[in-house]
């Protein structure tokens, strides 16, 4: 294929030498190609923007501006940042993400979202833990569930902020059921919570934690990497 459109590519440029030799001509049209690619991958990102909006995911505006402006690549790069970035492109399929308040959690996990938006309807869904644990094995809820079965990345933030023992229970296996549903295609799972790894060990199942190792990334910022002084801030 590669080969095919090589040499289409010089037929081509062959015939325009041909009938334009014009390189103002040449250039111009060169621009507007490039000038419509641009306005065509702004309204690509508008769109996921919207989604992303729509699907509740708690971003500042400022944040929405600059993934509609530049993409995930318009923020500074901060650990956990590239840390989503790669996991959003790699063949990993849970990223849990643990750490203090403003340490861009779920900036990161909008990152992870925002370029597999068209990979499935809905291409994403933001939920937190103590929510979907209700969502579990209720009828009502079907859709929810479904829903967060489906879509290309599922971002559960608060991760263990239930606080009645049998909500706790509830949520870990609400946890691992989805987790486990959602073992099939290209689908991302990311996992945002305030605790440490240790706490996340003792609080979850064992075959969470397997999961994990086999298929997971676990990235907990202590604080230490993380520059405030640098970047586009
Ligand atoms: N890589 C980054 N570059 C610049 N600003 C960032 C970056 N990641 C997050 N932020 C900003 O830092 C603040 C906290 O981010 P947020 O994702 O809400 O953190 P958390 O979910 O850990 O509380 C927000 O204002 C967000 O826009
Ligand atoms: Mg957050």
């Amino acid at each position: 294929m590669d080969r095919l459109n090589s040499v289409l590519d010089d037929v081509l440029s062959k015939v325009r030498g041909v009938l334009v030799k014009d390189p103002a001509v040449i250039a111009a049209y060169e621009a507007d190609q490039v000038a419509g690619q641009a306005a065509y991958d702004r309204a690509l990102r508008k769109g996921r923007v919207m989604r992303l909006r729509k699907a509740g995911v708690p971003l500042m505006d400022s944040a929405f501006k600059v993934l509609e402006d530049r993409g995930v690549g318009g923020f500074a790069d901060w650990e956990i940042t590239s840390v989503a970035r790669r996991f959003g492109l790699g063949p990993r399929r849970i990223l849990v993400l643990t750490g203090d308040l403003g340490r861009g959690k779920t900036t990161a996990a909008a990152c992870v979202a925002f370029p597999r938006m068209e990979r499935g309807r809905p291409g994403v869904v933001y939920v937190r833990e103590r929510v979907l644990a209700k969502w579990l094995g209720s009828y009502r809820h079907d859709r929810e569930w479904d829903a967060a079965i489906r879509c290309a990345t599922l971002i559960v933030d608060e991760l263990g902020t239930a606080v009645s023992p049998q909500d706790q229970e509830r949520a870990r296996m609400a946890l691992l059921e989805i987790v486990d549903d959602r073992m099939n295609n290209d689908r991302k799972t990311v996992l945002i919570g305030n605790l440490a790894r240790a706490d996340f060990d003792a609080r979850f199942d064992r075959r969470m934690i397997d999961r994990l190792r086999d298929i997971g990334v676990f990235h907990e910022d202590l604080g230490a990497s993380r520059r405030r002084d640098g970047g586009d801030e």
